[in-house]
């Protein structure tokens, strides 16, 4: 007996009038006189499967018991369905609950829950429509990109969780040790020095990139940032590209051909899942992704994006000011409003951004660049990094930074440096800018935020 996936029903993958077996949980059983109808979804797709079971099958019984919750499996024919609202349903001949659900316990019953109510329940939220909905998404978003990288001759690398760099330098390490609570020698813990869990795979993407020319690494990142916002999490994951032989205009090409990429794919092969995004959470999502897969981004350095933000009639809460970071209103100002559309702000000055940055000639600005998109503010942050060895290691003394501590990196300096460029993409900030969800606790599965280890 063939297992078949609803998606596939529903596609009319499965000829008509032939025997599939069926296995997923029930949304919704109301029962008429003679027989029951049943909303089955096995995850395959939002839709539902229509599931007719009449008192002439053995199993009456346990159909019965199928509330909303319960895990079933059936076996049944494939058939055009009569009524409205749906091509196919399966007229079950056999019927049997698998795991059953208690209908008054079971806490995701037929109606609209809040995401606050759901985020209390994350175990359980990729059964409604909209959490399923989201982590297909997530998912095929992830296969675009690798597809992406693969066509144009990137490599997949896998950099280390546990590291001993601190790529951002901003002190936001997790630190890893097997010492026991309350301290014991640095020379007794496991590595016999300090550790941590990455902040980014940066550092040593550039080193693989400086041998296989073009590399990616896709991965989780962490970082004890105490911004309780809903852009940031503890633990999130980014796409790390980096290409020798760049420079930080390649880099920008780059960004803006794998958003592209990644939102058209989610128009074509994910519509069904976007549609309830563009129906319930964000009305004209569809007009504001064709947008953005469509037309070129903005692009303006940093100084020129600071006095457009001085000179504009908006009254900022923080002042803009040449040598301050932007704010996440002037960031949103400037996508939202100005331009109303992604915008990558480059050149900024040196002193504002991390040792790795390529020094312009101007000696004050940096080769870095930052895409700010609307809805979820700053994108994509990258670079061209400094390949020159001087100019690297007089950056690292400035910064305070021990240099015998990345003899390893200045090396990629020493033998064969080229210059490079690469950035990293936040995973959750572009499913937020994909389906217009407002907090990123709601675009990951089991979200990591300060004072929040859930699961
Ligand atoms: O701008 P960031 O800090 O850049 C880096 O880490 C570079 N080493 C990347 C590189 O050049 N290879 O982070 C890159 C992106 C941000 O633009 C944002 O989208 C996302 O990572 N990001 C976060 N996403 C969720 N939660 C957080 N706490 C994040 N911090 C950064
Ligand atoms: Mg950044």
């Amino acid at each position: 007996m063939p297992k078949v996936s609803i998606v596939d029903i529903l596609a009319a993958k499965v000829p008509e009038n032939s025997e599939a077996l069926v296995e997923g949980w029930v949304r919704t059983r109301r029962d008429a006189k003679g027989f029951s109808f049943l909303e089955i979804n096995d995850g395959s797709c939002l839709a539902n499967l229509q599931v007719v079971a009449g008192e002439e099958i053995a199993a009456y019984d346990e159909v019965k018991n199928a509330h909303t919750g319960a895990a079933v499996s059936l076996r049944g024919l494939v058939t055009a369905s009569p009524g409205g609202g749906q091509k196919w349903e399966v007229r079950a001949a056999e019927f049997k609950v698998v795991g059953p659900a208690a209908p008054e316990a079971y806490p995701l019953q037929k109606k609209r829950h809040s995401d606050e109510f759901l985020r209390e329940i994350a175990h359980l939220r990729a059964r409604t429509n909209k959490f399923g909905a989201m982590f297909r998404l997530r998912s095929r978003c992830a296969w675009a990109t690798h597809d992406f990288f693969r066509a144009r001759g990137f490599f997949q690398v896998h950099t280390p969780v546990i590291t001993g760099s601190d790529c951002e330098g901003a002190g936001e390490l997790f630190r890893v040790t097997t010492l026991p609570a309350g301290g014991g020698k640095i020379e007794d813990d496991f590595f016999g020095r300090e550790a941590g869990l990455t902040v980014s795979g940066q550092l040593e993407g550039e080193l693989l990139a400086l041998a296989l020319g073009k590399i990616y690494v896709f991965g989780p990142a962490f970082r004890a940032e105490n911004s309780n916002t809903p852009r940031h999490a503890a633990e999130f994951w980014m796409i790390e590209p980096e290409m020798a032989f760049a420079d930080l205009r390649d880099d920008m090409d780059l960004a803006e051909a794998l958003i592209k990429h990644v939102v058209s794919f989610a128009l074509d092969e994910a519509r069904e899942d976007l549609a309830l995004f563009d129906r319930f959470v964000e009305p004209g999502l569809f007009a504001r992704l064709e947008n953005m897969a469509g037309q070129a981004y903005a692009r303006l350095p940093y100084a020129e994006a600071v006095d457009l933000l001085k000179t504009s009639k908006k009254k900022f809460e923080f002042k803009p000011e040449y040598g301050m970071d932007l704010q996440t209103e002037h960031e949103r100002f400037l996508c939202e409003e100005h331009f109303k559309k992604p915008v990558f702000v480059h050149d900024y000055p040196a002193a504002i951004k991390p040792f790795y940055m390529r020094l312009s000639d101007d000696g004050r600005t940096a080769a870095a660049m930052d895409l700010l998109a609307p809805k979820v503010g700053e994108l994509v942050g990258g670079s061209q990094r400094e390949e020159r060895l001087d100019v690297l290691e007089k950056r690292m003394d400035e910064t305070g930074m021990n240099k015998e501590n990345y003899e390893w990196y200045l090396d990629s300096r020493r033998f064969g440096t080229a210059p490079h460029a690469g950035f990293g993409l936040g995973f959750e900030r572009l499913l937020m800018m994909l389906t217009g969800a407002s907090n990123i606790r709601d675009v990951i599965p089991f979200p990591r935020t300060p004072k929040n280890l859930e699961f």
